[in-house]
């Protein structure tokens, strides 16, 4: 970690900022991650003076103990605020101004420039931000957030934007899911363990699911969901990056090229979506009437085609994968909050057995952050009945003193480090849109196709066990098993 570091928060008085890039600052800071020294600016619009600015920081920072409290008026002791345009020189000479002033005494400046911005200001403020208050010394880097544009063409204009500006090397894409807990297990669970190496490919699994499920709708949202719809806001970039790291080849070491080498090698493998794998949904109001439909919102267009759901089927052209489906699920208003990957094994040999359900694997990435593996094993007994059961590492009973850090501030503490790993790389984000613009655009484009309506707080349209049965995934259903964690609140185990 760099000493004599300025993290410049831009967008400071927005949503972002202030539900996940402060709160991830100040975990950071409370357990020592942070460069000494480190001083933290806010950067935004509204005009605040210094205290309303840290009303807001902690409003939404919990602080269950006073020797927590006590650390976040020490955090705010670090934390500035300047307001200022967007797209204005005069503003960023002040901020400039301001950072010279605060870097007063240090040897090098060292700046991280983050940008919890609406997309329309991102080109302008990485403009003047290398214009007006790029580093004389030290390391520059500039963190940015999604939308990465919405197509090829408008995330390659992007890029094309901040070429002339800033280098690979001090750009930092974030996919909040790479710095998940579990998400991050998962190179470990396929490299660092011969059985499931030696099964990970088309002559062993069946299919691989990857489900995305909230139990919220867009409220107050509709506005920027609406253009964006769930295809672009979480599968083209959350489930699309774990897809990548279920499917990848073994990187040759664990360095930030060496993974997104591989990550790029297999998207570059994937030919773009098909429409006809494809199904869409959006939300209608509950069957109890207590919850409202998605185009109730007064934000949304009131003839919106906006899926708020879709299931689609990927394939991979290459030896491991060849004719292996990979099913992504997303919805939202939803019965269930789950984000899991689950891959199912194909049957056994048949003859001693009849129908034996088949092995999965399920990483839960939240809630309650779990591996199990569903298996089947003789029933206790004088009889040669089978029964299924599971190996369950659940982390909440396996670690005692669990912390699982938030995917915000494992980030950042990487960006601080200057590690690439865990962000996406330009060809990278290039491939993964070129396979889902042209099933983007043909919805876009024909206005004949609408969503299948689902009711808020069900598992999602009608058709979607016949549609991912249709790609051969088994339900287990018949023998009943259920995995014994999934009624038990987290806090209980
Ligand atoms: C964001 C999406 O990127 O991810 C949201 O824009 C979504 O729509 C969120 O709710 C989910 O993140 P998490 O960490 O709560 O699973």
């Amino acid at each position: 970690l760099k000493e004599d570091t300025v993290v410049v928060v831009l967008g400071a008085s927005g949503d972002l900022a202030k539900k996940k890039t402060f709160p991830a600052l100040f975990g950071l800071y409370r357990n020592s991650y942070l460069p000494k020294d480190v001083k933290i600016v806010g950067y935004a619009r509204t005009k605040m003076d210094h205290e309303e600015f840290l009303k807001r920081v902690k409003s939404y920072i919990k602080t269950p103990t006073k020797e927590i409290e006590q650390n976040l008026e020490q955090f705010c002791k670090m934390c500035t605020y300047i307001s200022g345009q967007y797209d204005k020189d005069e503003s960023f000479n002040e901020l400039e101004k301001h950072m010279q002033e605060i870097e007063k005494g240090q040897k090098e400046t060292n700046r991280i420039f983050y940008m919890a911005l609406p997309p329309s200001v991102f080109i302008p403020v990485s403009e003047h931000l290398k214009r007006c208050c790029y580093p004389k010394s030290g390391i520059a880097r500039i963190i940015i957030e999604k939308p990465f544009g919405k197509d090829l063409g408008s995330s390659r204009e992007l890029d094309r934007a901040l070429r002339p500006n800033w280098t690979e090397d001090e750009i930092f894409r974030i996919d909040h899911y790479l710095g998940k807990e579990m998400v991050k297990n998962i190179l470990i669970l396929r490299f660092g363990n011969e059985f499931f190496g030696a099964t990970w490919n088309r002559n062993h699994i069946d299919n691989v699911q990857i489900t995305f499920k909230e139990p919220f709708g867009t409220e107050g949202r509709g506005g920027y969901f609406d253009e964006f719809g769930i295809i672009r806001d979480v599968m083209q970039n959350h489930l699309l990056q774990v897809l990548t790291l279920l499917a990848m080849e073994r990187p040759i070491s664990f360095s930030a090229e060496d993974i997104r080498d591989e990550k790029v090698r297999v998207l570059r493998g994937m030919p773009s979506i098909e429409p006809k794998n494809v199904i869409i949904g959006q939300y209608e109001k509950s069957l109890d009437g207590t919850n409202p439909g998605y185009k109730e919102d007064d934000t949304v267009p009131k003839e919106s085609r906006c899926p708020t759901f879709a299931s689609m089927v990927l394939y991979i052209k290459n030896e491991r994968w060849d004719g292996v489906p990979f099913i992504l699920k997303a919805g939202k208003a939803l019965n269930e909050q789950k984000t899991e990957v689950r891959i199912q094994y194909k049957d056994v040999t048949s003859g001693i057995f009849k129908d034996i359900p088949r092995n999965e694997l399920v990483m839960r990435v939240q809630p309650n952050e779990s591996v199990y593996i569903k298996m089947n094993s003789k029933l206790p007994g004088l009889s040669m009945q089978t029964v299924v059961t599971e190996l369950d590492l659940t982390y909440r009973r396996r670690f005692s003193d669990l912390k699982i850090p938030e995917a915000y501030e494992s980030l950042i503490l990487d960006a601080l480090k200057g590690d690439h790993s865990n962000f996406v790389r330009d060809d990278e984000l290039d491939a993964s849109w070129r396979m889902f613009t042209p099933l983007l655009h043909y919805l876009d484009d024909n206005k004949e196709i609408v969503p299948m309506g689902y009711p808020y707080g069900s598992r999602g349209p009608a058709v979607l066990d016949d549609f991912t049965a249709s790609y051969g995934y088994k339900f287990a259903d018949a023998s009943g098993y259920q995995w014994p964690q999934t009624q038990i609140e987290p806090n209980k185990l």
